[in-house]
C-alpha cells in the first residue's frame, strides 16, 4: 500500500517508514552507491541504495534505468548537509531503500528524455506524439493541475456561492452561427441528413433560460472548423454561462467576481476590482483593436483632422475615401528601429503589409526637436501641422513616429500588429502584471465584403441597445468581452428576447423570412412562450489556462491537443475509413489526392 506521495516528504517524516510508487525519473551511480530521484505526480524524492545499508535492494537498484516503475519501501532519513538540495521541496530527506520492487520495465528507447533534469529541446511533433510521456514532464503535469484547479474553482463559485445549475447540452446538433465553419456528422439512420458538432451551446443555454432554469454553466465542449492559431483548437472547452433576469452591470459584477475567485483560489491573487472598461470605438481608437494588451503604452493618435488638406495624396487621399491616418509614437523608437527595417524588405515592413498596409511612413525627432522624415512628408506638411503634429503625439527628441493611411480596418490592424512587436522587441511587457479589461459597446453588425452583406459582429442573438433599437443596422450591442493581457478570454452579451426583434436582426443580416423559419423558427417559436430577459458570457477555458499557467500556446493548456494542422498525432486522427462504414453513411469522397501528395 502506498503510505505517501514522493513530492510531499519532508524534514517532518524522517524515521517513518515508507512505501512509494513511482517513476524512475534519474539514476545515478556514484561509486557503487545507486541515487534513483523517484518521481510520482507531486515531485521527484531521492531515493538510495549500497551494497552496505540495503543490501536486499541494491541488485535491483543497480539495474534501474529512466522510467521504469517501481515500488519502494524505506525509511526517511537526513540528507547529509553536503547533498541537502534546497531547490527541491524534498531536498532535506532521502530515503534508503529496504525494498524495490521492479513494476515495470521499459522496453524501447525512449523518444525523448522525461526527466525535468533533462532540458526542454523537444520537437513539439515528438511530443504530441508521445503525449503520454510529454505528460509525466513536470511543466506539463503542473499545466494539467492548474487547468483542474480553475475548474475547481469555478464549480465551487458557480454552485455553492451563486446557485448555477450545470446543464449538460447535446454535441450531436445541428450548426449555430458563432462564424466559423461546423464539423458535419452524416446521420445513418436518417440517410442524406447530417448533424453539426456545436461551435457553443449559444441557443440551448438560451432555451434553458425560458425553460426556467435561472443560472446555467457548463464545462462545454465546442468544436470550430477553423483556421488554427497559437490561442485557437478546432476542439476547445469554453466555461459557459447564462442568466436570466440580470441587468449588464450585474453580469458583468457576478464575473469580476467569479474571475477573482479563480486567480485566488489558484495564484493567491488579488485582483483588483473593478476591471477598466474601456467600448469598443475607444479601444480600436487607441489601439486599433478590439483585445487590446494594456499592459503598456504605445497608443495610437489618430491624425486624419490634421492631415486631410495635406499635399501628400497618401494622406488626404485616405481620409477623402473614408479611411484615416494615425500615428504610432514609439519613445525611444530611434535607436531601435532603422530605416532599413521600415523600408520594404525589412522587417517591420513585412508585419504592417501582412496586415495589407502599402508601407510605413515615418518621422524621427532627433536631438533640439530636428525632424527627419521621408520627403513627401516634409514637403506637404506646413510648419504648423508638423508643430501640431509633435504636439498631439508627444513626441520628444528620439521619438519615431510611424504612420498608417487608409481604410480605417487595414491602418488599425496594421499599427496594432506593429505596436505588439515593438513592444516585444523594446521589452516594454511587463512579464507578472494581470490586465484585465472589459470592451463594451460593440456594434452589431460588421460589413462582409465579400459576401457583400451584413454579419453579425458576435452573433445574432446578441441584444441592441434599448436606445438604438430604431436603427438596427448601426445599433451598438449589449455586448462585452474580457481581455486578459491581450488575449480575448471570454465574451458574452444580453440576449434578444423578443420575436419582433429577433426578426429584425436575421433580416438585417441578409436571412429571409423563410430562411429564419428554416434556421431558427424553433428559437422564434420559443420567445412566443414567454421568455425573461437573459444574457451571458463563455469563457475560451484553455486560453484561462494557458495563460494562467504562464504558457504562449494553447496546445500545452490541453492534455491531448491538435496540431496546427488540425491532426491528433497521437491517434492519427483523421484517419481513413472503411469504404462499409461510408457506405452506411450514405457518403462517398469526392477528394482526389494530388499526384504530389500521394509521393510524400
Ligand atoms: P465566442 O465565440 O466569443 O462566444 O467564444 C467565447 C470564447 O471562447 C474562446 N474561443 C476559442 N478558444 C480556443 N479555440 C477556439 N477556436 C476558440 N474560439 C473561441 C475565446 C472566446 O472569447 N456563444 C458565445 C458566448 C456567449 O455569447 O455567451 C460564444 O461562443 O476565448
Amino acid at each position: 500500500m502506498r503510505t505517501h506521495y514522493c513530492g510531499h516528504l519532508r524534514a517532518t517524516d524522517i524515521g517513518e517508514t515508507v512505501t512509494l510508487f513511482g517513476w524512475v525519473d534519474r539514476r545515478r551511480d556514484h561509486g557503487g552507491v545507486i541515487f534513483v530521484d523517484l518521481r510520482d505526480r507531486t515531485g521527484v524524492v531521492q531515493i538510495v541504495s549500497d551494497p552496505e545499508r540495503t543490501p536486499d535492494s541494491f541488485n535491483i537498484a543497480n539495474d534501474l534505468r529512466n522510467e521504469y516503475v517501481v515500488r519502494i519501501k524505506g525509511k526517511v532519513s537526513q540528507r547529509p548537509d553536503e547533498s541537502l538540495n534546497p531547490k527541491l521541496p524534498t531536498g532535506e530527506v532521502e530515503i534508503y531503500a529496504d525494498e524495490i520492487e521492479l513494476l515495470n520495465a521499459v522496453r524501447k528507447q525512449l523518444p525523448f528524455q522525461v526527466s525535468t533534469a533533462e532540458p526542454e529541446s523537444v520537437r513539439e511533433e515528438l511530443r504530441l506524439r508521445y503525449r503520454y510521456l510529454d505528460l509525466r514532464r513536470e511543466r506539463m503535469a503542473q499545466n494539467l493541475q492548474v487547468r483542474h484547479a480553475i475548474i475547481k474553482a469555478i464549480r465551487r463559485f458557480l454552485e455553492d456561492e451563486e446557485h448555477f445549475t450545470e446543464v449538460e447540452t447535446p454535441i450531436l446538433t445541428r450548426s449555430t452561427p458563432e462564424g466559423a465553419r461546423d464539423f458535419l456528422l452524416p446521420s445513418r439512420v436518417n440517410p442524406g441528413e447530417w448533424f453539426a458538432l456545436p461551435q457553443s451551446p449559444q441557443l440551448f443555454k438560451q432555451l434553458l433560460m425560458v425553460a426556467g432554469v435561472d443560472r446555467y454553466y457548463q464545462i462545454a465542449r465546442c468544436f470550430r472548423d477553423e483556421d488554427l492559431r497559437a490561442d485557437r483548437q478546432p476542439e476547445f472547452t469554453q466555461l459557459d454561462m447564462e442568466m436570466s433576469f440580470l441587468s449588464q452591470e450585474e453580469i458583468l459584477d457576478l464575473n469580476e467576481r467569479l474571475v477573482c475567485h479563480v486567480f485566488k483560489m489558484v495564484k493567491g491573487i488579488d485582483l483588483p476590482r473593478p476591471f477598466p472598461q474601456l467600448t469598443y470605438a475607444e479601444a480600436m481608437d487607441r489601439y486599433g483593436c478590439d483585445k487590446p494588451d494594456t499592459r503598456y503604452g504605445l497608443e495610437l493618435v489618430n491624425v486624419s483632422d490634421l492631415v486631410a488638406d495635406s499635399g501628400f495624396k497618401v494622406f488626404s487621399g485616405a481620409v477623402k475615401s473614408g479611411g484615416l491616418v494615425k500615428v504610432l509614437p514609439i519613445p525611444g523608437g530611434n535607436d531601435v528601429i532603422s530605416n532599413v527595417r521600415i523600408k520594404p524588405g525589412g522587417d517591420l515592413f513585412k508585419v504592417a503589409a501582412e496586415a495589407g498596409a502599402k508601407g510605413l511612413a515615418y518621422i524621427r525627432v532627433r536631438e533640439n526637436n530636428a525632424i527627419d522624415t521621408i520627403g513627401a512628408i516634409k514637403d506637404n506638411l506646413s510648419e504648423e501641422q508638423m508643430q501640431e503634429l509633435l504636439e498631439r503625439t508627444e513626441a520628444q527628441p528620439g521619438t519615431l513616429l510611424l504612420f498608417g493611411a487608409g481604410p480605417s480596418d487595414i491602418v488599425n490592424a496594421t499599427l496594432d500588429r506593429v505596436r505588439q512587436a515593438i513592444a516585444k522587441e523594446m521589452s516594454l511587457i511587463p512579464a507578472d502584471k494581470l490586465n484585465l479589461l472589459w470592451v463594451t459597446d460593440f456594434p452589431m453588425f460588421e460589413w462582409n465584403a465579400d459576401e457583400k452583406r451584413l454579419e453579425a459582429l458576435h452573433h445574432p442573438f446578441t441584444a441592441p441597445r434599448p436606445d438604438e433599437v430604431d436603427d438596427i443596422k448601426t445599433a451598438r450591442a449589449q455586448a462585452y468581452d474580457l481581455v486578459l493581457n491581450g488575449y480575448e478570454i471570454g465574451g458574452g452579451s444580453l440576449r434578444i428576447y423578443q420575436p419582433d426583434i429577433q426578426k429584425e436582426v436575421f433580416a438585417a443580416i441578409g436571412l429571409s423570412n423563410e430562411e429564419a423559419q428554416e434556421k431558427f423558427g424553433f428559437l422564434l417559436e420559443a420567445f412566443e412562450y414567454g421568455t425573461p430577459p437573459h444574457g451571458g458570457i463563455a469563457y475560451g477555458l484553455d486560453r484561462l489556462v494557458m495563460l494562467m499557467a504562464g504558457e504562449e500556446s494553447i496546445r500545452d493548456a490541453i492534455a491531448f491537443p491538435k496540431t496546427q494542422q488540425a491532426r491528433c498525432l497521437l491517434m492519427s486522427a483523421p484517419s481513413t475509413v472503411d469504404k462499409k462504414q461510408l457506405k452506411e453513411l450514405h457518403v462517398a469522397s469526392t477528394y482526389q489526392p494530388k499526384p504530389k501528395e500521394t509521393d510524400q
